[in-house]
């Protein structure tokens, strides 16, 4: 068994990312050493408040959540996504209050701490809109240097955007912080909705989770919301977990394949706002080019997610 890799979660719980923490927390590859909170899909306390609970369903509530960024960096995000994720962000579920309280430092600085006292690479994966990451760059430069692998859940190469025609969620809610973190020379994976959208959970999958165990049950339980919506607004039976995909390549690196494109983010604020223009004619050589995540195996995918995610509740604690 080789040494597990040290994690950290950029995350705005959210359905999607509930199902991402529990898959890190699942997977022995990996030594989640923070989780630290951001706007996005609903309002920051209760995105810190769902990290929290999250954790502490799966008997984790030693590993630290620090609250990052209540708004996005210049424009205020237009709306919040309680239509999808229910208003208090997971379903309509209400996970037992975690003991833990919130860690007393801002989530950059426990980021920052983080990366400058560990002594191998910390992998980030952001999967919420990427504030908090653009104002590491901006305020801990030296720690942001340290990250050995940024896995971001965001944006599109050729799938168009999913809270508008043009913009991914994640970067439509912070373009300008978007465009900070793609145009630096983080070493960066964009794991964008060309691969999440082909990967489908259908309730197959779901129920095979399900009668794992009350972890699984609860995920389950949590994931309904997300069928219904799907359901209404898509006429499908099945279930995108955009940011478990962006784990799983976390915690498998090259999971995906990826190409390593030059991208821009539209920080205008007309109707492409939030898209993100990814240079497909040529793979980039520039310092700032980003791992586009074009092609995965989505049935592999799919089965990873719900072996992990059935093994959770025989784990040790
Ligand atoms: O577009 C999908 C992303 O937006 C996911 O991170 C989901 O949680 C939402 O925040
Ligand atoms: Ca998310």
């Amino acid at each position: 068994m080789t040494t597990p890799i040290p994690l950290v979660i950029d995350t705005d719980p959210g359905i999607d990312d509930a199902l991402a923490i529990l898959l890190a927390l699942a997977s022995p590859e990996v030594d989640l050493r923070l989780v630290t909170t951001v706007h996005g899909n609903v309002e920051l306390a209760q995105t810190t408040d769902n990290a929290l609970r999250v954790l502490h369903l799966a008997g984790r509530a030693d590993v630290p959540v620090a609250a990052g960024a209540a708004a996005s960096l210049v424009h205020a995000q237009p709306e919040r996504a309680g239509h999808v994720h229910g208003t208090a962000g997971l379903g309509g579920v209400q996970l037992p209050p975690s003991p833990a309280g919130t860690d007393p430092r801002p989530a950059v600085v426990a980021l920052a701490e983080l990366l400058l006292s560990s002594p191998d690479p910390v992998t980030v994966a952001a999967i919420g809109p990427l504030t908090n990451i653009a104002l590491l760059l901006r305020v801990f430069p030296e720690a942001a240097a340290r990250i050995g692998r940024l896995v971001v859940m965001g944006g599109s190469a050729a799938r168009g955007g999913n809270v508008t025609a043009a913009a991914e969620f994640n970067v439509w809610a912070d373009p300008e912080a978007a465009q900070a973190v793609l145009g630096s020379t983080l070493p960066t994976v964009l794991v964008g909705l060309d691969v999440t959208l082909p990967t489908v959970l259908d309730e197959h999958d779901i129920a095979r989770f399900a009668a794992a165990g009350p972890i699984g049950a609860q995920a389950a339980a949590i994931l309904q919301q997300y069928l219904e919506h799907a359901r209404r607004s898509y006429g499908t039976t099945g279930v995108v977990v955009h940011d478990a995909l962006a784990l799983t390549e976390a915690i498998i690196p090259g999971t995906l394949d990826t190409v390593r494109r030059h991208v821009v983010v539209d920080t205008g604020l007309g109707a492409g706002r939030g898209q993100t223009l990814v240079d497909r004619r040529t793979v980039s050589t520039a310092p700032t080019a980003v791992e586009v995540a074009e092609r995965v195996d989505s049935a592999a995918a799919v089965e990873f997610l719900v072996t992990r995610l059935s093994g959770l509740d025989g784990r040790p604690r």
